[in-house]
């Protein structure tokens, strides 16, 4: 069987490589919308638009299963996406909302696109998980272009990751990573932030997928 990832550019390769970790066999197809990459600064009508186009795509390829890796339009348009297509579907932002069971403090860091933090989708998820939680939300624009031109470290991306996040400083305790291209930022922001426990969807994500294949009977034994 084969599943199909997409993301609108590299981000979701950082989900791809965490659902090889639990699926080593399976036949996966990728799609990077490069094309059309930043999803995060579009509308809900043209980011469900793009979507519905790729999935159509991977369908020809004879996927059994979707991921939508990414969390922009898993929070505008992984809902349409499930009304239109019969095949599991799934997408990062629960997944993301799940792994914040290491906060101490309550206070958990969101940050995304500028789609996906006015969606709301993260804090609407994680209050379903811990009642308790205090989130604090911030889009990153300058994250997605810096990785899409493989700027990962160094003076430029230190200048942009304190001014989005200095605000974070002292107030949280927990940062979920809302943009499949930000894990490639990892490094540089826990070296800025060596307190802060950085959390990436991804892996609880390619585990949520392993579930559903499995309780569908996809998986060969
Ligand atoms: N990687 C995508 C995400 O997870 C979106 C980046 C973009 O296209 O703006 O939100």
């Amino acid at each position: 069987m084969s599943i199909g990832v997409f993301d609108s550019g590299i981000g979701g390769l950082t989900v791809l490589k965490e659902i090889r970790k639990v699926l080593p066999n399976e036949k996966i197809y990728y799609l990077g919308d490069t094309a059309r990459v930043p999803y995060g600064e579009k509308t809900k009508e043209l980011i469900v638009r793009y979507s519905k186009e790729i999935v159509e795509f991977l369908l020809e390829k004879e996927v059994s299963a979707i991921v939508v890796a990414c969390n922009t339009a898993t929070a505008l348009a992984l809902k349409e996406l499930k009304e239109t297509f019969k095949i599991p579907i799934i997408g990062v932002i629960e997944a993301g909302a799940t792994a914040i069971n290491t906060t101490k403090s309550n206070k958990i860091g969101v940050i995304g696109t500028k789609a996906t933090i006015k969606s709301g989708k993260y804090e609407e998820e994680i209050k379903l998980f811990n009642t308790k939680a205090e989130v604090f939300q911030k889009a990153c624009p300058l994250f997605v272009p810096a990785v899409e031109e493989g700027i990962l470290s160094g003076k430029l991306v230190n200048q942009i990751i304190k001014t989005y996040l200095d605000d974070f400083k002292g107030k949280i305790d927990t940062l979920i990573l809302g943009c499949t291209h930000y894990p490639l930022l990892k490094d540089a922001i826990s070296k800025i932030y060596p307190d802060i426990k950085i959390v990436d969807p991804a892996k609880e994500t390619a585990l949520d997928l392993k579930e559903i294949l499995e309780q569908n009977e996809f998986l060969k034994n």
